[in-house]
């Protein structure tokens, strides 16, 4: 199958769109872009459909995939209830980065769900990708596009290194403002539980209600409520090592690290320690140490960016828990493995 690139911003867009959406309705796989990462989207309704999805993306069927809708009229056609909370959690953040795990009703097939009584939602912040779910007049079941394992691409350059010739086309529009996936939450009892941290901070929930972390965030011999959270993720080719803990101190020791020569390093680094870094390092800089914003936005490319470099060992530089600090540290561990080294005062 040869994969088609589409620019949103080409001529005839609009009627591309109508096209890509017949494609979908028909059983076809149209990588989308979102303002979290970029989509791997079809029919959210055919079992067929996410099949073909789990089969190109190399996944796993145990692990559910988040159904995307253009707007919240459209969820009370795929869940049993809306409570206050959940109505509350949409009107505030749709579109936008909070996926909201519901109760499901029977017209979503259990392939879309990997085989649970639930269903999680999504309304992106992506005009193009809304147009296209309604072209498509069915919601759109989206994991990453990406190969199972690997970093969750921000571009449609990504999308292609992993999917080409796997799906029939990809809506390029340019780099995912956030970078990272969504906020998952579900709603209990009028408390929120966070299965997957993202740019919908802890922080921001707790305004609305009283918040908590699913157990497995907080020990890894738990079974995550969110499946595909106990997976192997977001792993770079080169071994990876993050250090994290008293900013100066974090600083020095991967100063230091640059002045070994028993393996060639490249650096993850924000823009202080770059600028310290000897002059032929291999370095990628994520933005400024109190940008966290665009450390998020910078993760996968990042990673991405090492995996061109022939190199034996990556050293990270992370970043505390606060804010959207808690979903790039939680990707962080993930994508080295738990290589996570404290430095302390
Ligand atoms: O930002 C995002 O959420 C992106 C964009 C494309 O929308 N999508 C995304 O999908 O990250 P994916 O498949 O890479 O991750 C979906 C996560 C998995 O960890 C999965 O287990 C969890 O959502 N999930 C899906 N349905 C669920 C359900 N019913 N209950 C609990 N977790 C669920
Ligand atoms: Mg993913």
């Amino acid at each position: 199958m040869k994969t088609k690139k589409i620019n949103v911003n080409k001529k005839y867009y609009s009627d591309l769109v109508n096209k890509l959406g017949y494609i979908i309705r028909k059983g076809g796989l149209v990588a989308f872009p979102t303002e979290t990462v970029y989509g791997l989207g079809g029919n959210a309704l055919s079992s067929k459909a996410a099949k073909k999805i789990y089969k190109a993306k190399g996944r796993p069927s145990d692990n559910p995939l988040i159904v995307h809708v253009a707007d919240k009229s459209q969820v009370k056609n795929f869940v049993k209830n809306i409570n206050d909370l959940e109505h509350k959690l949409m009107d505030l953040y749709w579109p936008g980065p909070l996926t909201i795990v519901f109760e499901k009703k029977d017209i979503i097939p259990y392939e879309t769900s990997g085989g649970l009584d639930t269903v999680a939602i999504r309304c992106p912040d992506n005009n193009a990708t809304r147009a296209l779910i309604r072209a498509a007049k069915v919601p759109l079941a989206g994991p990453s596009a990406n190969i199972s394992t690997r970093p969750s691409p921000t571009y449609a350059k990504s999308v292609l290194n992993d999917l080409d010739g796997r799906i029939n086309a990809v809506i390029d529009n340019g780099d995912s403002k956030i970078g990272l996936e969504s906020t998952i939450v579900a709603v209990n009892e009028g408390k929120i539980i966070i299965y997957r941290p993202g740019a919908i901070t802890q922080e921001m929930l707790s305004e609305l209600a009283p918040t908590s972390l699913d157990t497995a965030l907080k020990k890894s011999n738990e079974k995550p409520k969110a499946p595909g959270m106990k997976y192997r993720h977001y792993a770079p080719s080169a071994p990876l090592e993050i250090y994290v803990g008293n900013e100066n101190k974090v600083e020095e020791s991967i100063l230091e690290v640059s002045n070994e020569n028993d393996k060639i390093y490249g650096f993850f680094v924000s823009k202080e320690t770059a600028e310290k870094l000897p002059k032929n390092s291999i370095v990628f800089c994520w933005g400024k140490r109190s940008d966290k914003k665009s450390m998020a936005r910078n993760l996968f490319k990042g990673l991405l960016f090492f995996n061109s470099k022939k190199i034996d060992q990556i050293i990270g530089e992370g970043t505390d828990n606060k804010g959207i600090g808690m979903a790039i540290m939680n990707r962080l561990k993930k994508a080295s493995g738990q290589h996570i080294v404290f430095v302390e005062k």
